[in-house]
């Protein structure tokens, strides 16, 4: 059921809505609230902003408004596990751990980047990915299940001991390149690593327009391009993935898309978590646009060739389906 049908069907209706929608809750920290409040406003309730306090040695303590009354409710805690990752991670898990002590129905973790996801294997021989254990602590916490978006992979969601539902909004990201690009002429989606493959080919699909897959080798934070497949024709190129971190993936195949004579590179990051000087160097770089959502707050990371879409709807469709 759509907030959008209900708005117009009068009082009454607005009353059963109202019934309907006491049976949850709406938190996010104060560190995430932007995002929350559009989550909340959309579900027709007010956002549950806790308390967190940070001692002098960094530990932190959340503490819920006492009018909160989450009792017998569910209660959807909005939150990215973005950097400073320790600190929202662990921000997250007492939030989530004074929820659960509030006598909840169910409590469901609305984490749309989770940090850690990478982590599925290790970067050394022989050592041991995190991402499952990561995934633990919030079972431990008391969790009953994980909404996602745009995971890094889709195998990850087998390490989850929970249920999680990684949202992929295919054709959300499909029109929005549609609506921001003049014609789609000459357009040519690049997937710059294995990973973005399966994503970008389907994006192409919807589009009608074809693509190049990059591969890439990875040494820590270093990336380097190992090998492209595929061509297609075009002046303006759009980089597609999951997330933008060092900025060193996006800016390699930036760079090689020049080189091949591309004008018009654009970059389409889910997830912009850019880490360092990252915003920096792709201000400086040939991208002529970047589009990146709002799963985290950019604050003043946000650099002019940015522009910030909004999931929240995306987010709130899954709610919905959930209450
Ligand atoms: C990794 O496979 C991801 O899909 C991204 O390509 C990667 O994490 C981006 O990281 P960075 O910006 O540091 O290259």
């Amino acid at each position: 059921m759509s907030r959008r049908n209900y708005s117009f069907a009068g009082f009454f209706s607005v009353n059963i809505l109202g019934m309907y929608y006491m049976n949850f809750k709406i938190i996010a920290p104060p560190s995430h609230q932007m995002l929350g409040q559009k989550v909340a406003q959309l579900m027709g309730q007010d956002l549950i902003v806790p308390q967190v306090q940070q001692f002098a040695d960094g530990e932190l303590e959340v503490t819920l408004p006492v009018d909160a009354d989450l009792k017998g409710k569910i209660v959807f805690v909005v939150q990215s596990t973005n950097p400073p990752v320790h600190d929202n991670l662990m921000q997250l898990l007492l939030l989530l751990d004074v929820v659960k002590q509030a006598g909840v129905q169910q409590i469901v973790a609305v984490i749309p980047y989770f940090g850690y996801a990478r982590h599925d294997k290790s970067s050394v021989p022989g050592g041991k990915g995190s991402v499952a254990m990561v995934a633990q602590l919030f079972k431990a916490v008391g969790v009953d299940k994980v909404i996602t978006l745009v995971l890094h992979a889709p195998h990850i969601k087998e390490l989850f001991a929970m249920p999680i539902i990684d949202i992929q909004p295919i054709e959300f990201m499909a029109q929005y390149i549609k609506k921001h690009m003049p014609s789609l002429k000459d357009v040519c989606l690049v997937a710059p690593d294995h990973g973005a493959h399966d994503r970008v080919k389907k994006i192409a699909q919807v589009l009608d327009v074809g693509y190049i897959l990059f591969t890439k080798e990875r040494m820590a934070d270093l990336t380097k391009i190992v090998a492209q497949i595929g061509f297609c024709q075009g002046t303006k190129a759009i980089i597609i993935d999951d997330m933008i971190d060092t900025g060193g993936t996006a800016l390699n195949v930036c760079n090689a898309l020049a080189e091949q004579g591309f004008t018009d590179i654009y970059g389409y990051f889910m997830h912009p978590v850019l880490s360092g000087y990252a915003a920096q160097m792709v201000q400086q770089s040939l991208f002529k646009h970047l589009y990146v959502s709002n799963s985290i707050e950019l604050g003043n990371k946000l650099m002019p060739k940015c522009e910030v879409f909004d999931i929240s709807e995306l987010l709130v469709e899954q709610i919905r389906k959930e209450v």
